[in-house]
């Protein structure tokens, strides 16, 4: 495939953050795509490229200068060529040169390109590109939104309801009631309920186990519901230890207070329960609770295939949090995801706290397979999207199985 044309723009994110979106021609064929931004980073993501004040204009003549003129007449029979392409134009191991956000914005665009080339929706392109079975993936809908998301009103960055019911239809309809359960208790307490960077309830408590006790409440009411949490702990560590609540905990102390936590209530995931430097207790934790729930690494992996290796030889957790962004490609995402299955672990897709309306999470999640999406909670438009877009593509997939 050629590409004509090559524009791309600012637009705003969630938290009304500047940031890249592309779109790419290629004779009558025309797609775009937009790029999320992270806030609890983990220390080896690609870079994405922001000016001094925070906006993106360099990343935006990056893809209408550099890379647009370097695409030039080129054909490209696969988005392996294109993405493999670019980061050999952009020469960086972590894409600083040109962007992690504005390669990301090219790549997607690109497969969305190839998937309409084909006639076939863009979930249908990534499980061929990927060779893998497509299936319905859980929500995990983030429904109390804390820590570096809420200015740290929850301790825990995230609090989330897992659903996994046996469609996304049902599913999604069941995160909306619950979310509007939750709504209705915690306005009880608290009538003037602030929402989260990433479109959840942000209230506040004063013990660790309070948000646990409501949840339980809201996820006895269904059966294919449970609890999950993303600490993002690398956001809690101050020197050795972890400060949640002003109480300081030693690693110990924390793994400590995890095995409470499911051992008292339905738990299903912790993603990130430890920083990214405390390696050892990721392999304390897996070993200990890793039979119980699935342990998610996030910053831990950063989507990156080398990591994910190590962290399978050194047995740190047994499931990979998949952010395209993390990486900067649709392939190297893909290559990330395969590395990820061959350790036997589940994949979970997810969105950033800095979003847009676009939707490649939602293909990509069914696409491969994932054992989950986070994507979310119900109180913001761009989170809503995904969620829509998760719903048309069961459609998609029941009319072409017809
Ligand atoms: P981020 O957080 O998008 O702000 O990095 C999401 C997460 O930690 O999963
Ligand atoms: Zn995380």
């Amino acid at each position: 495939m050629r590409i004509n044309s090559v524009h791309a723009r600012a637009i705003s994110d969630t938290r009304g953050r500047e940031t890249i979106e592309t779109t790419l021609r290629a004779g009558e064929l025309e797609a775009t795509a937009s790029i999320p931004s992270g806030k609890s980073t983990g220390s080896k993501e690609a870079k994405e490229l922001r000016d001094e004040d925070g906006g993106v204009t360099t990343a935006i003549r990056n893809v209408t200068g550099e890379v647009a003129n370097a695409l030039g007449e080129r054909d490209f029979s696969n988005i392996e060529e294109l993405d493999s392409f670019l980061c050999e134009l952009d020469g960086t191991q972590d894409k600083s040169r040109l962007g992690a956000n504005a390669i990301l914005s090219v790549s997607i665009a690109m497969a969305r390109l190839f998937a309409q080339k084909e006639n076939i929706p863009l979930w249908r392109f990534i499980a061929n590109t990927a060779k893998t079975i497509p299936a319905a993936p859980r929500l995990f809908v983030n429904v109390m939104n804390g820590g570096a998301h809420a200015n740290f009103r929850l301790p825990i960055q995230e609090q989330i309801l897992v659903v996994g019911e046996e469609t996304l239809k049902e599913s999604v309809t069941i995160a909306h009631e619950a979310f509007t359960q939750l709504g209705d208790m915690l306005r009880t307490e608290l009538p003037d309920l602030p929402i989260g960077d990433e479109g959840g309830y942000s209230p506040v408590f004063d013990t660790i186990e309070r948000p646990f006790e409501l949840l339980a409440d809201i996820v006895s009411k269904w059966s294919n519901t449970s609890i999950a949490i993303d600490s993002a702990a690398n956001e809690l560590l101050d020197g050795n230890e972890y400060v949640l609540l002003k109480k300081r905990y030693t690693s110990d102390e924390l793994l400590e207070l995890y095995t409470h936590l499911i051992e008292r209530f339905p738990f299903h995931a912790i993603e990130d329960p430890f920083a990214e430097s405390d390696k050892e207790s990721f392999t304390k934790i897996t070993e200990k609770l890793g039979k119980k729930v699935i342990i998610i690494g996030d910053d831990l992996i950063v989507t990156n295939p080398k990591l994910i290796e190590d962290a399978a030889t050194h047995k740190y957790i047994n499931a990979a949090l998949i952010k395209p962004n993390q990486i900067g490609t649709v392939s190297e995402t893909i290559d990330a995801v395969h590395k990820t299955y061959e350790a036997g672990w589940r994949t979970v897709v997810s969105h950033r706290s800095g979003e847009t309306y676009d939707t490649f999470i939602a293909d990509l999640a069914y696409g491969i397979g994932a054992h989950g999406i986070k994507a979310g909670g119900l109180a913001q438009q761009q989170r809503l999207a995904k969620y829509e877009r998760l719903r048309a593509i069961e459609r998609e997939a029941t009319e072409l199985s017809m």
